[in-house]
């Protein structure tokens, strides 16, 4: 069932429960992780304690509940220190907006924010919280500084929630976080590879002061770049004008037309093992950019576009080609058009996604997609694109291992 079975056993698991409904799923979370062979220690928050009763935890559990940090018996027993330093990973779930702010901001005003402080050991969040929360800029922001301190965030996934509203906000389910946890970290699934990215729109000019664009923000490319860097690859990043910070550690290329796009592309592809074109690559480009500003006359006008050159399908023509993924940004048939697209591109895999919907695709923080290879497809369900690239990233290195495995046994 799990990824890596066997690697919790007598592993210390220290779940540090605040204040939500979905305290509950975390009872579920203790039975998981010991049944996958790991001790378990729980810690809760004043309020986590008016939702589930600890006893319900020392009973999961076999050990008794933490809640108090200057508690003379239990420092006596086990201070936060002793406890931080006994845990080989720390989770908390669920983590509500304000475990996750004090947590970002290092304040300490109860055990389970002063453990987080004296941690040492991988710490991962399940967020849980209503989904106008979760969508609140300074929640993101903590989120962000969290992830770049190293955190790993689990979720939250999207659905009913229990305030009666919909969206994002509901806290992974047990089995994923269980699953989560059991995913080897220092297993980097794209080590010492080298992976090429497009991303953002290309920008075709018509004149010294107009251009042709599309809605694309590079955020999905600009993700998948995080995601590899995370999963030990070197990234070239290749990105149209965008106003996203580079990702750290990348070798950033910035072009602004398809044909720039092209050259940039085409120069470096032979040099990496993946190439992933997430860019928003304009099909047809003014055939002639006139000199000066074009004057306003007639009541209509025809512009004459020109195909560009498509950059994926050269790059999957090239004799030591990478393994390239592309992108379908499609309104209708989805499915039909992915499906051609990676025949007729000659493609090892496309990852497909609705646009001009009212969620996903163009310049928003979610999307979803359909991964479509040769004989097989996974869909990825609708998430922040941070997580849906991480998805996408160790999708790619599963089916580069499959192919690797393939040909040798051919
Ligand atoms: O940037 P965001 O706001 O985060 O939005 C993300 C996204 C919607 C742009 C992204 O997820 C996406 O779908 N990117 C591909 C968009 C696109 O151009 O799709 P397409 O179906 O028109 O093109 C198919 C593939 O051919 C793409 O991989 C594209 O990069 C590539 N292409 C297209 C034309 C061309 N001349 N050269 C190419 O390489």
């Amino acid at each position: 069932m799990f990824q890596f079975p066997g690697i919790l056993i007598n592993k210390h698991i220290l779940l540090a429960v605040s204040g939500g409904i979905a305290a509950y799923k975390s009872a579920e979370l203790v039975r998981l992780l010991r049944k996958q062979g790991a001790t378990v220690r729980v810690v809760m928050t004043r309020s986590a304690m008016q939702f589930v009763s600890p006893l319900t935890f020392q009973a999961l559990s076999g050990n008794p509940v933490h809640s108090e940090l200057l508690d003379a018996n239990e420092e006596n027993a086990m201070g936060h220190i002793s406890l931080a330093r006994w845990a080989d990973a720390l989770i908390i779930a669920p983590a509500t907006a304000n475990t996750l702010a004090k947590c970002s901001h290092g304040l300490a005003d109860d055990l389970l924010s002063t453990l987080y402080l004296a941690a040492t050991c991988p710490v991962y969040v399940a967020p849980s919280m209503n989904q106008a929360m979760w969508h609140k800029p300074v929640t993101q922001e903590n989120i962000q500084k969290l992830k770049s301190h190293g955190v790993i965030v689990i979720g939250p996934g999207q659905g009913d929630q229990a305030c009666g509203e919909t969206g994002f906000g509901r806290m992974s389910e047990p089995l994923e976080i269980c699953r989560q946890l059991m995913a080897d970290p220092t297993a980097q699934c794209l080590n010492g590879l080298k992976v090429l990215i497009s991303a953002g729109p290309t920008r075709e000019p018509l004149d010294p002061v107009r251009y042709i664009t599309n809605r694309s923000s590079g955020k999905m490319g600009y993700a998948l770049a995080d995601a590899a860097i995370k999963a030990g690859a070197k990234v070239t990043l290749v990105s149209g004008p965008v106003s996203l910070s580079a990702p750290v550690n990348a070798d950033v290329v910035s072009v602004e037309t398809a044909a720039q796009m092209h050259a940039a592309v085409m120069s470096k592809a032979a040099e990496h093992d993946i190439y992933i074109g997430a860019a928003a690559v304009a099909d047809y480009s003014p055939a002639l950019m006139e000199n000066e500003k074009i004057k306003k006359q007639a009541e209509q006008t025809t512009l004459t576009l020109q195909k560009t050159r498509d950059i994926l399908a050269d790059v999957a023509q090239l004799p030591d080609r990478p393994f390239t993924v592309g992108f379908a940004a499609e309104t209708h048939d989805l499915e039909q058009y992915a499906l051609d697209k990676l025949a007729r591109k000659n493609l090892d895999m496309i990852a497909a996604n609705w646009v001009g919907r009212d969620q996903g695709g163009f310049d928003s923080d979610q999307n979803a997609l359909q991964v479509f290879w040769k004989n097989g497809q996974k869909k990825l369900a609708m998430t922040d694109k941070n997580h849906l690239a991480e998805q996408l990233i160790s999708l790619i290195a599963e089916r580069m291992e499959h192919e690797r495995h393939d040909k040798n046994t051919a």
